[in-house]
């Protein structure tokens, strides 16, 4: 019903109403060795054009968000709760976030992050499995067992967020900090020590 090689899962027909509105599986991208895991819904149109995470609108507002980190994209690993279209963008269903947690419980394993950062409500409260109100606990970090540890989850409000409320800016890019900071505190990204 699915196979993965790798970080990549090349097919899976495990969601019925995915498999017939996506064009492609949309796996992660970035370095198999990230610090930093962000972690989407879904793909959108353009994700599902494209076959990358987060390249439409709100991927400009994540590149914006890390080039103000002196990040790039390369340096960042980005993936999704699901990696198939949903019809008309609707929110994923349990049943597909459970079928898909499988893939992401693995791409989390081997990336083994220092810090895995939900960019909004669904991967929120998905991971964390419990009710999560994004823009009160934006920036704050939760505790999860995911990829077989208890791991650092940081709280996000969604890219897309920023565009319809600019309020949201700055809690945006205080998080974006947060992991910054957190990513280098984990020793993998930062050879300070050395000198
Ligand atoms: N929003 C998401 O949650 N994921 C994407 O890949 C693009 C937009």
């Amino acid at each position: 019903m699915g196979t993965m090689e790798g970080l990549e899962v090349t097919e899976c027909t495990r969601c019925p109403a995915l498999v017939d509105c996506r064009s492609r599986i949309v796996n992660g991208t970035g370095p198999d060795d990230a610090d930093i895991l962000f972690v989407g819904e879904g793909p959108g149109a353009r994700e599902d054009e494209q076959g990358e995470p987060f390249v439409g609108r709100s991927g400009s507002v994540l590149d914006g968000g890390l080039r103000d980190h002196g990040l790039a994209r390369a340096d960042v690993r980005i993936t999704n709760c699901v990696r198939c279209r949903p019809p008309e963008n609707r929110d994923p269903t349990k049943e597909e976030l459970d079928n898909c947690r499988e893939y992401l419980e693995h791409e989390i394993a081997q990336v083994d992050p220092d810090v895995v950062v939900t960019l909004g409500k669904v991967p929120s409260e998905h991971l964390l499995d419990r009710d999560v109100a994004v823009t009160r606990e934006a920036g704050t970090i939760a505790n999860a067992e995911l990829g077989g540890e208890v791991r650092d989850v940081l709280v996000c409000v969604h890219p897309a967020a920023t565009l319809y409320d600019r309020s949201q800016e700055s809690t945006f890019r205080n998080t974006l900090d947060k992991a910054a900071t957190l990513a280098g505190s984990g020793g993998g990204q930062s050879n300070l020590g050395e000198f």
